[in-house]
This record gives C-alpha cells, structure tokens and sequence, in this order.
C-alpha cells in the first residue's frame, strides 16, 4: 500500500494534510512571528553580579530576555530588540560605530533603535531602562 492508497482508505487527501500541516505553523493561529519583539519586558540585572559585568564598561553589552542591552559609550544604558526586524538574525551591539549591526544582510540601527541602513524595513523596538543603586531595569 502507497501513501495515496493508506490516506483514502482513511478517507483523507493528501491536499487536506498538507493544508491541516500549514494551518498549524500560521501566524494567526496565534503563534508569535520569530521578528516580533518580545512583549511585557520587565527584568532587572544586577550590575554587581560576574555575569552583568560587560555593563560596567563604556561600550559594553549582553544579551537577556531578548533584549540587547547595552552601556554607551558616553555612558548611558540603552536596550532594543536582540533579534532584526529583516529576518530575526541576533544583532550585534557596535558602541565606536553607534550603532547595532546585522551580520546576516549587513542591516544597521541607531542607539535610538532606529533603521539606518537596510535591508531590514522596520526600526527595533526600544526598552526603558532605569538604574537604581546597582541595579538597572529594564522594561516596556
Ligand atoms: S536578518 Fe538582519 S539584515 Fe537580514
């Protein structure tokens, strides 16, 4: 017995697993598009902690919850979207270049999130950040 042959005698067309197989994986099924920013942020890192310590230089960054963030290198903690808005690659924060930066296609972003350099279509979605003794949080 073939594929075809075990499907109708189950009284299914091969059309309906297909269509019942991309029904499943639609974004309006309710599932998240791997671009979409992360939603309800709202974290807190501790500054003192070995694991946060690339925050403690001008120019340093880390990545958590999906956010990049990052310390100017004027000083200044900023946070945005890890993922490109082209095609979700993770990006990279340039803190001499003021900038985060694509590997993947090369797209470019501004420390205020927004697109400078395609080909991504969209600017990133920009976090709040607050610091508080040695505690910095970050949040929508
Ligand atoms: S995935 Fe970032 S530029 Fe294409």
């Amino acid at each position: 017995m073939n594929r075809n042959e075990f499907l109708a005698a189950l009284g299914i067309s091969s059309a309906s697993v297909i269509l019942t197989t991309c029904l499943g994986c639609s974004k309006s099924s309710g599932g998240i598009s791997p671009s979409d920013p992360p939603r309800n942020i709202d974290f807190t890192l501790d500054l003192t902690a070995s694991a946060n310590a690339a925050l403690l230089t001008n120019g340093g960054y880390l990545t958590s919850n999906g956010v990049i963030v990052a310390k100017t290198s004027a000083g200044a903690y900023i946070a945005v979207q890890q993922s490109c808005t082209h095609e979700s690659y993770p990006l990279n924060y340039q803190a001499s270049s003021h900038q985060f930066y694509c590997n993947n296609h090369g797209a470019t972003f501004s420390e205020d999130g927004s697109l400078s350099n395609g080909p991504a279509s969209r600017s990133l979605t920009v976090y709040k950040t607050q610091l508080t003794g040695t505690s910095l949080r970050i949040y929508a």
